[in-house]
This record gives C-alpha cells, structure tokens and sequence, in this order.
C-alpha cells in the first residue's frame, strides 16, 4: 500500500529549505502542519474592525510549537552522532526533547526548575522516559548549568541555542503564509527565550527573499506561487508580549527573580536577547506586557468564546493583541496573527480553578437530570 499521502513532518515537507542531506535520517513525529483559525466571536465584541487567526500550536504532537525545532535538533543530533541530548526547560521543552530522544532510541537529560512546572509537561517527560533532574533553582539556572555541563559531558544541547531549533520553528511562518495567501500585518507571540519570534522573523524573511542580519540570506527561489506584489507584503510586525513579572525586554534588562502564572515564559535571562532586537529593529514591531489577570483572563475568553483551549503563556499574544487592537497601537482592518504556542491541557490545574462553569450534583434520576438542564438553560 502506499503511504505517499500521508503528511510525515515539516522535515520532509519543507526538505529543501532545512539543513538536511538525502542521507539524513529524519526523526519526525508529524509535526507541524498546524491550523489557522479565524477567530468569530472576540473581534465582534471590539469596536475596531479587525481579523484576527489563531496559530494552534498546541496541536503538534507534543502539543506545544517545541515539536518544529526538536524535530530538527534531534534528528541533526544524531546524524551527528550523539548517544545523549539536554535541555533546560519550563516544562514544554522537556516534553519534546523527551518524545523526540524516545522516538530516536537516545537518552534526554531534562533539566527543569524546582516546582513551577506544568502537572502536563512533566508528566510527558515522565512517562517518555526522560532522565528529569529538578533543580533547586529557575529556569535561568538550569540554562546556566547546562550550558557548563555540555562542555564537560557528551550531551547535545537541544535548547533554542542550538541553531537547528529555529530552524525547524522557521517552518511555522512558511506555513501561516501559505495559509493566509500572504503575510499578516501583525504577528503577535509571546516571549520568554525569544527563540520563537527569531524563528519567525528568519521564516517571514526567508520566504520574502528578503535580507535580514539575523542570518545569511541562502534563499535563491521563493517558495509557493506569490506574486511580487506579495512577496513585498511577506513580512509582518512582530509583536512580543512577557508576562509583567518575567518582562527583561520591557525593562530593557535582566530580570532576576521572574514570576508570573505563566510558568512556560518565567524566564528573567531570554537567550535570543540580541536577536530580538534585531528582529524588533527590523520588522518595525514592539514588545509590552501583561499581567497574569490579563493572561488568565484572555485564556478563559478564548475557551468560553471560540472553544480553542490553550495554556496561559499562549494567552499573551491575544491578550497583549486586543489590547494593542483597543487602543489604536493596531490599525483597523489589520490581519493579526497570534501564535497559541502549548495546549490548555498541559496546565489543568489552572484551568479548574480559574473556571466558572457550573458543576451540578445529580442523583442517577431522569428528573434530575431534566430538572437540571431546565434550570440552566
Ligand atoms: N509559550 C510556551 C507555551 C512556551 O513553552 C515557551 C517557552 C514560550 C511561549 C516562549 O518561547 O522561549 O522561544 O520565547 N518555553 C521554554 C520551555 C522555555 O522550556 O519549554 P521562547
């Protein structure tokens, strides 16, 4: 039977925009390939007109965008021959690195702070067998370890500093703009290492054929069928939103002791520092923040109003967008992007609290149970 059809991962899909050879044993799990969602029901209740997609990261199958760079970072690991790889993480990296390393037959080293990790995620690299060390200590910590011990141990470093990562997360651009037909106006995301909005930025400019110093333009050809016309409008503003307490690139410095619900972006030393700027230089967009009622509150908005459940730290890119649409800081008629970069699933314990919904007792009766729906409808 043939299986031509079958998608098999962004490695292959995109093949010959990847650093990979025709000898290279890809290590996929069919990531990437995402959908755009048009959200209906949030913009109707601004006073602006806009469009706003959501980008439902939270669909790879790890279930956050991590699947597009470890896919790469694993795969070039061990075409380079590593028995080992390590990362420090949030909790969303880890699960990756965990999932790819199985899948590849190879051990994940996963560093990870001292509680403030998603029940999710760690139960992800649990149960892919990942060797978890939890330090006493934050995810800037545990970054910091790593990168000593990788001088001193033979472990690949899969952590966005490991430039196959954003290569692989590259992808998400060239699909939102096949998607799309185009490039949005606005591409919102939210930031902790900034290895994602990096990603971004050489994706959109990639595909533009168009320079950027983050990187040496290897682009020959474009890809899809864009006019010239659209090519000229393949880059969007890239908007990056960090929660109030964990918010270096608002300060314009390193943040020592972050803090915020959103555990995934707790991060006060962003890898990515200098390439951010580049990109918030180049593309004309801005960074800001919002507080951890904001995140919470546009996580529950977009649950309740569109039925598109992602964990708080996505929540950013939309919140900080309606607040940026509200204010004018977005034009009208914009066409937005926002990045849900992890599933609501991987943090259920934030969303059983923070929900309203009413859970009503019930004997095993048929009037009760019809009562019951009477009285709620
Ligand atoms: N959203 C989620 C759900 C994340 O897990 C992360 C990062 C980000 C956004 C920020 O992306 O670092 O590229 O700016 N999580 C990392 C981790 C740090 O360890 O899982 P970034």
């Amino acid at each position: 039977m043939s299986s031509k059809k079958i998608y098999t991962g962004l490695i292959e899909h995109y093949r010959d925009r990847l650093p990979v050879s025709e000898s290279t044993q890809i290590i996929s799990l069919g990531e990437g390939n995402t959908p755009l969602i048009k959200l209906h029901n949030i913009p109707s209740l601004l006073d602006k007109d806009v469009d706003i997609y959501v980008k439902y990261e939270g669909l790879n199958p790890t279930c956050s965008f991590k699947d597009r760079g470890m896919t790469m970072a694993v795969t070039k690991a061990v075409e380079n021959g590593a028995k080992a790889i390590i990362c420090a993480s949030t909790g969303n990296t880890s699960a990756s690195a965990a999932a790819y390393a199985a899948r590849a037959g190879i051990t994940a080293f996963i560093v990870i702070p001292d509680g403030k990790i998603a029940q999710g995620k760690l139960a992800q690299a649990m149960i892919e067998g990942a060797i978890i060390l939890q330090v006493k200590g934050n995810f800037d910590d545990g970054m910091r370890l790593v990168k000593e011990v990788a001088d001193e141990a033979p472990v690949t470093i899969v952590n966005s500093i490991n430039p196959f990562r954003l290569q692989g997360q590259k992808t998400a651009a060239f699909e939102i703009i096949e998607q799309l037909g185009r490039a949005p106006d606005f591409h919102c995301l939210p930031v902790g290492n900034a290895g994602n909005i990096t990603a971004h930025w050489l994706g959109y400019s990639e595909y533009a054929c168009a320079d950027s110093s983050l990187f040496t333009n290897a682009c020959t050809s474009k890809i899809g069928n864009l006019s010239n016309e659209q090519i000229a409008k393949t880059r969007p503003k890239m908007l990056g939103y960090q929660a109030s307490g964990a918010a270096p690139f608002i300060q314009g410095d390193m943040v020592d002791k972050p803090e915020t619900i959103a555990t995934a972006i707790r991060i006060g030393y962003p890898q990515s520092w200098d390439y951010a700027w580049t990109v918030n230089k180049e593309s004309g967009g801005w960074f800001d923040r919002c507080s951890d009622n904001e995140i919470l509150a546009t996580q529950k908005m977009l649950a309740e109003k569109e039925g598109i459940f992602c964990e708080p730290a996505s929540a950013a890119s939309l919140a900080g967008a309606l607040r940026d649409v509200e204010s004018g800081k977005i034009p009208s008629n914009s066409c937005i992007v926002c990045t849900l970069t992890g599933h609501g699933l991987k943090d259920p314990d934030i969303a059983i609290n923070q929900s309203t919904a009413p859970v009503v007792k019930v004997e095993a009766s048929l009037t009760q149970v019809k009562s019951a729906i009477l009285n709620n409808m």
